[in-house]
Order: C-alpha cells, then sequence, then structure tokens
C-alpha cells in the first residue's frame, strides 16, 4: 500500500524515491487521494533535498501521463511535430512569428501556452487581445488547424496534465516554486503531452526574465534538456538575453500589431530577429527539416520574405476564429488606448545626454501590469488596449527630445504612473555599452 508520508519522509531526510512512489504520489495528485499539505510538504522536500535524473525524468513522465497525450499519426500530417518553450520576460513576442515561421517551412506546431503573472506577458493573452480568436476551441478545431495552417496556438486544457496544475497551485503558495526538479517536470510534463518529436527551449536570462542570474539559467537548460531528450524527444535549448525588453512593445494588442509588423516585413526589430531566426533555426535542425544551421536560417529568412510566414499566420488566425483582414487593417480590429503619448528624455527627469546603459526590465513589466495589461492575481481581467511602444534600447544616444516609451492607457493618471515607472527603470552614463549578442549559449544533451 501506497503511504504518501513515507515517500515525503525518504525525500525529506535526502533519499532516491523509487519510480513507484514518485509514480503513485503523483496519482494521489490527480485523484485527490493525497492532500494539499502532503503535495506541499513533498514540494518542499524536493526544494531542499533536489532530485537525480531518474527521478526527474519518471516524475515529469507521471505527470505527462496524468491525462490526456496528443497523438499526430493519424493525421497524416506529413511532417514533424515540434514546439518552442519558453521560460518567459518582457516583449517576448516569439512564439506569435516562431509557429507560422516553422509551419511555412513544414512543420507542424501544436502549441500550448499560458496566461501571463506577475511582470512577464503570455502568449495567450496576446491571442485574447483578436476579436473572435478562439484560445480555447475544441478537440476537432484545434487538430483542424494545426493540419491546415501548419500552426495552432491555443490555452491549456484541463485534460493536458491535470496533476501539474493541482502540483502547481500548491507549489504557487508555499515558496515552493524555485526548484529546478520541479521547474523542470512541470514544464516538459505539459509540453510533452502535446505529443512532440522535437522541442527548443528559449531559456532566458536578465533583469526580466524568471530565472535572471545566469547560472540558475544555465542549470534549468540542463535540467530540461537533459530530462526531454533521455525520455526520447529531441531537445535543445538556447540561452537567451532578458536584461532588457525583447521587442520594442509589451502589452497584448500592440504585441500583436507588433508580430503583424515582423511578419509582414514593415518592421523587423533586430534583437527580435536575432532570437526569432535562431529558435526557428533551432526547430528545423530538430524536425530533420534542415541538414545545417546555415540552410535552416536560409529557409527562416525565405518564410518570411516569400510572406508564407505571414499567411500561416494569418489562416491560424481566421480558421480559429478572428478576423479575416486583421494583417491587413490591424487597427480596425486590435483595441487603441484612450491616451497614447510619447514620454521625452526631459520629461522623464532624466539626463539629456549619454547612452542607455540598463533597464531594469522587471519594472517595465511592472509598469505594463499598472496600466492594467498584465496581472498581479490570476483572477485579475486584462486591458488589452494598453501597453508600451516605441521602447528605447539599451546602448542607445539621449538628447533632451529622445523618445523613451510611447504610452498606450486608459487615462492620463495611468499614463503619469507608468511614465515613472519607466523613468525609474532605464540607467544613463557617459559612455556607450558595448553591443552584445542575444544568443548566449547553445545547450544540446
Ligand atoms: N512554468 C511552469 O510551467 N512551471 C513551473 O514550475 C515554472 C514555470
Amino acid at each position: 500500500m501506497f503511504i504518501a508520508q513515507e515517500a515525503i519522509r525518504a525525500k525529506r531526510d535526502g533519499n532516491s524515491l523509487t519510480d513507484q512512489q514518485i509514480q503513485q504520489f503523483v496519482s494521489g495528485i490527480t485523484e485527490q487521494s493525497v492532500s494539499e499539505g502532503q503535495i506541499a510538504a513533498m514540494a518542499m522536500a524536493i526544494y531542499f533535498q533536489g532530485m537525480e535524473e531518474r527521478e526527474k525524468a519518471t516524475l515529469t513522465l507521471a505527470m505527462r501521463d496524468s491525462g490526456e497525450i496528443l497523438n499526430w499519426q493519424s493525421m497524416d500530417l506529413g511532417g514533424p511535430v515540434l514546439d518552442k518553450h519558453s521560460t518567459g520576460g518582457v516583449g517576448d513576442v516569439v512564439s506569435l512569428m516562431l509557429g507560422p515561421i516553422v509551419a511555412a517551412c513544414g512543420g507542424y506546431v501544436p502549441m500550448i501556452s499560458g496566461r501571463g503573472l506577475g511582470h512577464t506577458g503570455g502568449t495567450l493573452d496576446k491571442f485574447d487581445a483578436i476579436p473572435g480568436y478562439q484560445t480555447a476551441p475544441d478537440n476537432t478545431l484545434f487538430r483542424h488547424t494545426v493540419k491546415t495552417a501548419g500552426v495552432a496556438i491555443i490555452g491549456q486544457t484541463g485534460q493536458l496534465a491535470p496533476a501539474d496544475q493541482r502540483f502547481y497551485a500548491t507549489r504557487d503558495i508555499t515558496a515552493t516554486v524555485e526548484s529546478i526538479p520541479l521547474i523542470t517536470a512541470s514544464i516538459l510534463a505539459k509540453k510533452l503531452a502535446e505529443g512532440l518529436d522535437g522541442l527548443i527551449l528559449d531559456v532566458k536570462t536578465g533583469s526580466g526574465a524568471f530565472m535572471a542570474q545566469y547560472a540558475q539559467a544555465l542549470e534549468l537548460a540542463q535540467s530540461l534538456t537533459s530530462v526531454a531528450n533521455s525520455v526520447g524527444v529531441r531537445t535543445a535549448a538556447l540561452l537567451t538575453d532578458m536584461n532588457e525588453p525583447l521587442a520594442s512593445a509589451a502589452g497584448n494588442a500592440v504585441e500583436v500589431q507588433l508580430a503583424i509588423d515582423y511578419l509582414t516585413g514593415a518592421h523587423r526589430g533586430e534583437r527580435l530577429h536575432q532570437v526569432t531566426e535562431a529558435l526557428a533555426a533551432e526547430m528545423l535542425l530538430l524536425g530533420g527539416l534542415a541538414d545545417s544551421r546555415q540552410q535552416a536560417l536560409g529557409l527562416v529568412n525565405k518564410a518570411l520574405s516569400s510572406g508564407q510566414a505571414a499567411e500561416r499566420f494569418a489562416l491560424m488566425v481566421s480558421t480559429l476564429g478572428g478576423p479575416d483582414d486583421l494583417l491587413e487593417k490591424p487597427q480596425q480590429h486590435l483595441a487603441q488606448a484612450k491616451r497614447v503619448k510619447p514620454l521625452t528624455v526631459k520629461e522623464a527627469g532624466l539626463a539629456t545626454s549619454g547612452f542607455v546603459t540598463a533597464i531594469d526590465t522587471r519594472a517595465i513589466g511592472m509598469a505594463v501590469v499598472a496600466l492594467g495589461g498584465g496581472r498581479r492575481m490570476a483572477t485579475d481581467a486584462l486591458n488589452y488596449a494598453v501597453g508600451l511602444t516605441d521602447l528605447i534600447e539599451v546602448g542607445s544616444p539621449l538628447h533632451a527630445d529622445t523618445c523613451l516609451v510611447t504610452i498606450h492607457a486608459d487615462n492620463e493618471s495611468g499614463w503619469q504612473q507608468a511614465a515613472a515607472m519607466v523613468s525609474k527603470a532605464i540607467t544613463i552614463s557617459e559612455e556607450q555599452p558595448a553591443a552584445k549578442d542575444m544568443i548566449y549559449q547553445r545547450i544540446t544533451e
């Protein structure tokens, strides 16, 4: 007979759990025979004692198997099933372009994404900013969209890795989220339930990242790649910069607009492009759609320049219930904020010469939350129209009338509050910082 407290005691005392103990504990989470107190105690024991590779893999698979696992074999897709997970950040709009790019190159991307909480934005909230777009379609429509558009970006369903939902909710209120084994199992259980052939991980590091410290981000990337590969899904990770917002916009409707501009070629920010094309190329390599990085990069850029990636995005949006002409007339469909005004260096009260040397990216994310574009609590409703655009970059020279950001607010007091937060987040000095590479490291098994 399985006794949860014996498994908790074993882990508390620094022993390894057997596969059976882990599997039975996870079954108990799903079936509610393990109490919230026991989940909390086990999470804390794992937090302090850690887990070896085998334990992490068993926990991942047990959580994956707690619910439905998508199976694409019967659909005869004719290409690899691929996805990306990002640990999140500010202005991380990559998924909106990456999925369509990979689809245009012959991959299939059934991307299950999450909502934002705290300073980081959530992909799902961005799609909720598109009128009519169904982020919770039924299974038939989801599969049909993957088959026809090659990409469908939707929300988590209760059927996918339900053990993680209960486990995570308890970790969230017991200060046990920050455990590499638990994060590894939580992220991978959901991604592996998508029935993937290949997975790329974008593990961010820097002032706006979930894992701000480089060493921690590297440890997470190594843990994720080794566990995912050990359970049979070809996986690699890129460690990427989140020391400033990735895109020049942060918010929901404003990030959708930015993604459209990127896909149509109207505007393609350099840092965002570096990360997007690198992740897309990795996905093509993982899926066997390219033999070399150079070939993969060529395919990615052709998907963009030919307009095929933009077409995939448009098809995904219309198939999932969004407007047919979103790419042609985004302003007609995306909500516009009531008070839209730039903030200059002089208005911000900053030094009127020099260079931007650092941006507190977490604070920028919190400015979006203060505007109403992000959540303090999971139950908060969002204002999709608000956000930031034209965000200044690290390294930019400053003059009195340089625009730091354009703030999209609901009213003047919201604008003023966001202006004060952004002003405080920017560090200026006389010396221009050296340009940096966005990709710090590539991690394979
Ligand atoms: N994201 C997840 O999905 N799970 C974690 O544990 C942490 C971040």
